[in-house]
């Protein structure tokens, strides 16, 4: 009842209690309890079970991780585990005897930390909530305090309170202001120290320890995870002081991770409030990235992220001092979806008024959502195509991996002869076919009709002075063609005639040549009808594009019987 209630509202029916089940959406309860039989079943969805069954399906746990968390919080009994937790105990007592500490500390008059706090809009109420400290300018306060206490010095270095160095041992966080960071069931895990007056580094953490795992943990949630369930939104932002500030505003959903990169693991915890995140990191480029990383996490875990973006270049805690409570929510809700906010982030990469910067923006988007699923994708697809003008159809095509290379524009209109082929050198196809020009007259007439397939300049003038060769028929050297040629080209042809022989199997590399320079042909023509349907506005042009479409399957086709 209790574990139940905290998730359900339930309602007193005959001897039972009714709610609205927390597995299956409904407006009408068919959700009872049964405090007597201590079991919950649902009509509706058939969902049925104990204690047990509802903690591992509500909190998505896996079976120990249920008997823990109800161990923890609600002392059932679990035997086995006795000894193990024996001695975490003890470091979680020794952590709070230290939160203790700093935060008395913090409430003597005239430190330090109470006024930094201040002097960033922290009010009293708030740094209490939080348990915020003060870890005064000593080497050993802390040190002593436990001496005294009888701690094991061990503990403490083992916890990173205190720090050993050539045998001597002193307080590790020292003239800082002290974030406890404690767990969901309560237990002080660990600390952030934040230096005051510009000491580096800015913020010093407790060291990993048995307790204290930043890859399992969220700062903030053990204060706010009910108001993240109850609004069903969870706020994710980076830094301590974020949380502490918007939560002070009344932003109280909110939760950092802890000075890392969001975990998967951490995903999975906030999962057990909310599926959906907003993420509110810092406005500059490191913050964006972050976020985007963070969301993608969330989204592979299940959950629904959103970016927010923050304007101006300021953190979570500037916006919500200067905007209040309901000017950081209007951010929140105006937050884009992770999908739409990283095709954004893409998009901006490229120059879009430009064909190649829009097919060249394609091709990456599709990279990304081949990540989603495929319903994702698709809304996404048609969002694009509208956004930046281009048939759904292209990008479909495209997402699908049917195409292709880049759109070069020396394959759409120029001919070998132009100038941006210049620097280009013939490639082996241009070789082989020189080298059978040289071989013999018959080859050179058989190869006239290909003249196209010579697409460097060099390639394309060799080819043209073995050709006037031919023409003149005088019966002198093929090697005279060399002196039509410059430098460069009597290098090239030079190379060629020590370089390329066919070992006497010239008919079939002939044929493969061939082959290549006719599927190179349906290649160039692939490309274009991809730019031609890319370019085409879907609902002006259906027509043209269904012509298009059907004569892009036939040169594939043909280009699949090419190769095999
Ligand atoms: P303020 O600068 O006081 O506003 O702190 P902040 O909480 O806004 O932190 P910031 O945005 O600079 O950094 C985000 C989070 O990254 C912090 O809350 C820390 O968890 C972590 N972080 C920042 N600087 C350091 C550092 O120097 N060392 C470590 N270990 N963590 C850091
Ligand atoms: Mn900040």
């Amino acid at each position: 009842m209790d574990v139940i209630g905290q998730v359900v509202s339930l309602k007193k029916a005959g001897s039972n209690y009714k709610g609205l089940c927390p597995f299956h959406n409904e407006k009408t309860p068919s959700f009872v309890v049964s405090d007597a039989k201590q079991i919950f079943s649902c009509f509706g969805c058939n969902a049925a079970g104990d204690v047990f069954e509802f903690v591992q399906r509500h909190y998505s746990l896996d079976f120990p991780a249920t008997v823990e968390k109800l161990a923890t919080e609600y002392g059932i009994d679990t035997k086995g585990a006795q000894y193990q937790s024996s001695n975490k105990d003890e470091l979680y007592e020794i952590n709070r005897e230290a939160a203790r500490f700093f935060y008395k500390s913090f409430l003597t008059p005239g430190n330090p930390a109470t006024a930094y706090m201040q002097g960033r809009g922290i009010d009293s109420e708030t740094t209490k909530r939080f348990g915020i400290g003060y870890a005064d300018g000593e080497w050993d306060s802390l040190l002593r305090h436990f001496k005294a206490l009888g701690t094991d010095v061990k503990l403490l270095v083992s916890l990173g309170l205190v720090t050993e160095s050539k045998g001597k041992h002193y307080d590790k966080f020292r003239d800082r202001v002290m974030f406890p960071i404690i767990n969901t069931s309560g237990k002080v895990i660990g600390f952030g120290g934040r230096a005051l007056a510009g000491a580096e580094p800015k913020y010093l953490n407790s060291a990993e320890s048995s307790v204290f795992l930043k890859k399992n943990n969220l700062f903030g949630l053990n204060l706010t995870k009910q108001d993240i369930s109850k609004e069903n939104r969870g706020i994710l932002v980076e830094g301590y002081m974020d949380v502490i500030s918007l939560y002070q505003h009344g932003v109280r959903n909110v939760l950092a991770s802890l000075g890392t990169a969001l975990t998967e693991n951490q995903a999975k915890l906030l999962k057990r409030y909310t599926l959906n995140v907003v993420l509110a990191y810092d406005a500059d480029e490191a913050g964006q990235a972050a976020a985007l990383r963070g969301a993608e996490i969330l989204y592979k875990e299940g959950l629904k992220a959103k970016v927010l973006q923050i304007p101006s270049g300021k953190d979570p805690d500037d916006y919500v001092r200067e905007h209040n409570k309901s000017g950081f929510l209007e951010l929140a809700d105006a937050a884009l979806p992770y999908a739409e906010h990283k095709l954004e982030a893409i998009k901006k990469k490229y120059d879009i008024a430009d064909t190649d910067g829009k097919l060249d923006f394609i091709k990456e988007a599709v990279v990304f959502l081949r990540t989603l699923s495929p319903t994702a994708a698709e809304t996404y697809i048609k969002m694009i195509a509208k956004d930046i003008n281009i048939s759904q159809n292209a990008i479909t095509l495209e997402y699908n991996g049917n195409t292709i290379e880049r759109i070069e524009k020396t394959n759409l209109s120029k001919s070998a002869k132009n100038e941006d082929n210049t620097g280009k050198l013939p490639d082996v196809l241009e070789k082989n076919l020189i080298r059978f020009c040289i071989l013999s007259k018959d080859y050179f007439e058989k190869i006239q009709s290909f003249e196209h397939a010579f697409t460097s300049r060099y390639g394309y003038e060799i080819f043209k002075s073995l050709e006037a060769y031919y023409l003149q028929g005088d019966g002198s050297d093929v090697k005279n063609v060399m002196d039509s040629l410059d430098e460069n080209g009597v290098k090239i042809i030079e190379d060629i005639l020590e370089t390329v022989f066919f070992a006497g199997k010239e008919e079939q590399i002939f044929a493969d040549c061939i082959r290549k320079i006719e599927s190179s042909g349906l290649i160039k023509r692939e490309k274009e009808i991809v730019q031609k349907l890319s370019m085409a506005d879907e609902a002006e042009n259906a027509e043209q594009i269904d012509i298009l479409t059907r004569e892009l399957i036939e040169v594939q086709r043909e280009i699949q019987r090419k190769k095999s």
